[in-house]
């Protein structure tokens, strides 16, 4: 699993002068079947969220208010992207640490998920993690 494919993905984006709409359908707009949403909101400045990485869960992060950036590590390469549309998203596959931090005031967060929490999915260890990552 490498951070090349974590990509932000572009989603319908319906213009109208009542304001906008944008929908997301799971296998079509984002690359697996959405079993959950859950979002990170009141975050205070200078706040770091993450810190983790999962063994089989898809995601798909949305700055649905505000901005945020998150950084992607795949054991050998990192990457910082920065999220500011709700119109778009950032797809995370398995096996990728991720942190979230330079939270704006009043950011929301909603991220897609291909499971439901499962707490034995989580890598919270970086040398657990670059263990596993090495080992595969
Ligand atoms: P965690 O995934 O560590 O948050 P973040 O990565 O955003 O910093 O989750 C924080 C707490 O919330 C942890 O005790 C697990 C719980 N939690 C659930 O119960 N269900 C969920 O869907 C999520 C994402 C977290």
């Amino acid at each position: 699993m490498s951070i090349d494919r974590c990509q932000i993905l572009d989603l319908p984006k319906i213009q109208d002068p009542r304001g906008n709409l944008t929908f997301i359908e799971g296998g079509i707009h984002v690359p697996f079947d959405i079993q959950r949403v859950y979002y990170l909101y009141d975050v205070p400045g200078g706040s770091e969220r993450g810190g983790h990485a999962h063994k089989q869960l898809h995601q798909f992060i949305v700055a649905m208010s505000g901005s945020f950036d998150v950084v992607l590590d795949d054991g050998k390469d990192k990457k910082r992207v920065h999220l500011n549309r709700s119109y778009n998203g950032l797809y995370v596959c398995p096996m990728i640490w991720r942190e979230l931090d330079n939270f704006s005031s009043g950011a929301v967060c909603m991220v897609l998920a291909s499971t439901k929490y499962e707490e034995d999915d989580y890598y919270r260890d970086y040398a657990e993690f670059m263990l596993a990552r090495w080992s595969k």
